[in-house]
Formats: C-alpha cells, sequence, structure tokens
C-alpha cells in the first residue's frame, strides 16, 4: 500500500484528506497545532482534539511537529511516503493582511522549508500535492454585461492581498524545484470550503453557529458578494482522483463546487434552518476581490470529478454534525 503523508493533518481539510485516503492509503499526518483564530479558542481546542480522537481511532499516527523544525526530517524519513499532501498553513485572506510577516512565515516559509526538506533527504516522492487556493487569480474576469466569467485555471494570476500573493509564490517555487528534482507535482486550487469541524470563523461558520445562537447574521453589502462554495467531501474527493492520477502530474486543477452563490442566499439557507436568526446590511468591506465561480472543467474532463453537494446540501449534513457537537464547546 502506498504511503500518504498529510502536513496540516489536524488541520481542517488536512483531517479530511486523511480520512479521505485511509481506504486506499497508508496516511499518517503531521501538524504545529496553530491556532489562528484566537478569539475562537474553544471552538478550535474542542475540534482539534475530536480530530486527533477520530485519527487515533482510525488508527492513523499523526506528530505534532512544526515543519520548519529540525526534527521534521527525521519523521518524513521513518514514514518514506511516496505522497505528500501539504494541507498547512495559515488559510485566512484577512489575517496575512493584517499580519504580512506572520503570514510569510506561515504561507511561505513552511513551503519552503519542506521542499528544502525532501530534497535534502533521501526519500522519492512519486508525487507532492500541494493545496494552493483561487485567492491567486485575485479578481475575477467580467463579460460585457457585467457578469462575472468563471476563473480557469489558465486565466492570468494577479493576486490583491498577501494571502493570494504568498500562494502564488508558492506554486511557482513549487513548479521550479519539482521540475528540477524531478518530482510529479499537481496543484489544487479550492474555494471557500466548508463543512464538519471548519473553526476557522470562515462566513458558513460563523452564520450556521448564528443560526444555533439565534443570533443576528450581518451582511456586508447586502450579501452580493459571491462565492464558489464547496463542501469538504467534494474537494477530498477531487484530491483523492488527483492523487491517483497520471493526468493530474505537473498539472494545476480547480476544485470547488463549479457555482458562484451570493452570501446572501448562504444567509437565506441558515435563515431556513434557524427561523429566529436575523439579517442584518452591513457596509462592504473593501480587500475582498471580486470572485464567483471558479471553471472546473479541466478536472472534470481530465480526473472525471464531480462535485455533489450544492450549498444547500452542504450545509445541511454540515448543520447536522454541528447540532451533535456545539453544545460541549458552546
Ligand atoms: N478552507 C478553505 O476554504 C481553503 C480554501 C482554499 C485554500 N485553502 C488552503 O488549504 C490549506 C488548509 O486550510 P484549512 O482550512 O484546513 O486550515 P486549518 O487552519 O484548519 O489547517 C491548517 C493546519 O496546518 C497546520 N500548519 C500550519 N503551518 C504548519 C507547519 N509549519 N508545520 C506543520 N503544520 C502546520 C496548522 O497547525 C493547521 O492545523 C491552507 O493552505 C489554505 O490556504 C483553504
Amino acid at each position: 500500500m502506498k504511503k500518504v503523508l498529510v502536513i496540516g493533518g489536524l488541520g481542517f481539510i488536512g483531517y479530511h484528506l486523511c480520512r479521505k485516503f485511509q481506504s486506499t492509503f497508508d496516511v499518517a499526518a503531521v501538524d504545529a497545532l496553530i491556532n489562528y483564530v484566537p478569539n475562537n479558542y474553544r471552538r478550535w481546542l474542542y475540534y482539534t482534539t475530536y480530530r486527533q480522537k477520530e485519527l487515533a481511532r482510525l488508527g492513523i499516527s499523526f506528530y505534532v511537529c512544526d515543519v520548519r523544525d529540525t526534527s521534521f526530517k527525521q519523521i518524513l524519513v521513518n514514514i518514506k511516503p511516496d505522497i505528500i499532501l501539504n494541507a498547512a498553513s495559515m488559510p485566512i485572506a484577512l489575517l496575512a493582511d493584517i499580519n504580512p510577516w506572520f503570514a510569510k512565515k506561515d504561507i511561505f516559509d513552511s513551503q519552503f522549508q519542506l521542499l528544502e526538506t525532501i530534497r535534502n533527504s533521501s526519500i522519492q516522492l512519486s508525487k507532492y500535492i500541494y493545496i494552493s487556493s483561487s485567492m491567486v487569480y485575485g479578481h475575477f474576469k467580467r463579460d460585457d454585461e457585467g457578469n462575472i466569467i468563471p476563473a480557469t485555471e489558465e486565466q492570468e494570476c494577479l493576486p490583491i492581498d498577501s494571502y493570494g500573493a504568498f500562494k502564488l509564490a508558492n506554486e511557482i517555487i513549487i513548479r521550479q524545484y519539482c521540475q528540477k528534482h524531478q518530482i510529479p507535482y499537481t496543484i489544487i486550487r479550492p474555494s471557500a470550503v466548508y463543512g464538519p469541524t471548519d473553526c476557522n470563523m470562515r462566513v458558513t461558520e460563523i452564520f450556521l453557529h448564528k443560526g444555533f445562537e439565534k443570533g443576528t447574521i450581518e451582511l456586508d453589502n447586502g450579501g452580493l458578494h459571491q462565492l464558489d462554495f464547496t463542501y469538504i467531501d467534494d474537494l477530498t474527493d477531487g484530491i483523492l482522483l488527483a492523487a491517483n492520477s497520471e493526468h493530474a502530474n505537473n498539472q494545476v486543477f480547480n476544485l470547488s463546487f463549479g457555482k458562484g452563490r451570493k452570501i446572501v442566499e448562504l444567509a437565506q439557507i441558515v435563515l431556513q434552518m434557524f427561523p429566529s436568526v436575523n439579517i442584518e446590511n452591513k457596509e462592504c468591506k473593501p480587500y475582498r476581490p471580486n470572485r464567483g465561480s471558479l471553471n472546473i472543467e479541466k478536472a472534470r474532463q481530465w480526473l472525471h470529478y464531480e462535485p455533489t453537494h450544492p450549498l444547500e446540501l452542504g450545509m445541511q449534513k454540515y448543520c447536522n454534525f454541528v447540532s451533535e457537537h456545539i453544545a460541549q464547546y458552546r
């Protein structure tokens, strides 16, 4: 059985990747246990503990270690993975702009150090998979009528924030390193991923918890901003397809649901589940790029990727999960 090492395997996406890959791969995880949102500490502690218990229950070994630490090399050499999935680093664009130095160390330096450690070790990888971001595109283009054109992988990447810029820098370094050292790589660009155990205060988590708390959902600019919300199982299905496909070698793939949905639509879905929630309008925050759907045709054609969770279904599943856990971290 091929071995997969998931970096960031105790984080939201990394944990779900461990679970998904466990049926067909021998999986191990490494994670530095970094909490990016201190004011969500209680929820973060609950869900990272939950993830650790679940991985232990599934027989997946995990190591609490930062890939920038010298001790990581020994872990790597001991595991000798065939595939590395890098799902580590800060996932929040706003935080990266607030603290660009921290973002550089967390997003860029970690990734660079990881590649260096791979290069300096004796391991032979059959694939290196990097979880990048659709934020590398910056503003999505518009047609003559002002409609957003779904971004293809070929669209020029012009990030408008530190997060997107460091993710793009990583993509460039990966291409160069992997080409030079003959490591097949795949770059994945997801968008607005949501689902069970997420605790980085993304809009889906915030709105859903407002529902449980009978609180007020605040909409920037009437909630007209669009996101391509992607349920976590769709993303991990796509990454598994990429890991198993030689067509994915040295390629970039958008992996999302493939439909732009307004944030007000998300609020309405939560309102249907929790009729007592309030919805209020606020002024638009200016830092966000204009976004919408990603174009996922390449993943469809090359990987037979087919997402199955429209926002209504994904949020219902997410809500069912949270309802079983919220009492323990409220
Ligand atoms: N969640 C999304 O909507 C989304 C969308 C696009 C891209 N991404 C990307 O996916 C990746 C994972 O995001 P997430 O939502 O799971 O975030 P997360 O914060 O839940 O998980 C990231 C994990 O990486 C670990 N980590 C960070 N630096 C590390 C290091 N140097 N060594 C070892 N472990 C380290 C953290 O401890 C954390 O557990 C990020 O790179 C993010 O940019 C996420």
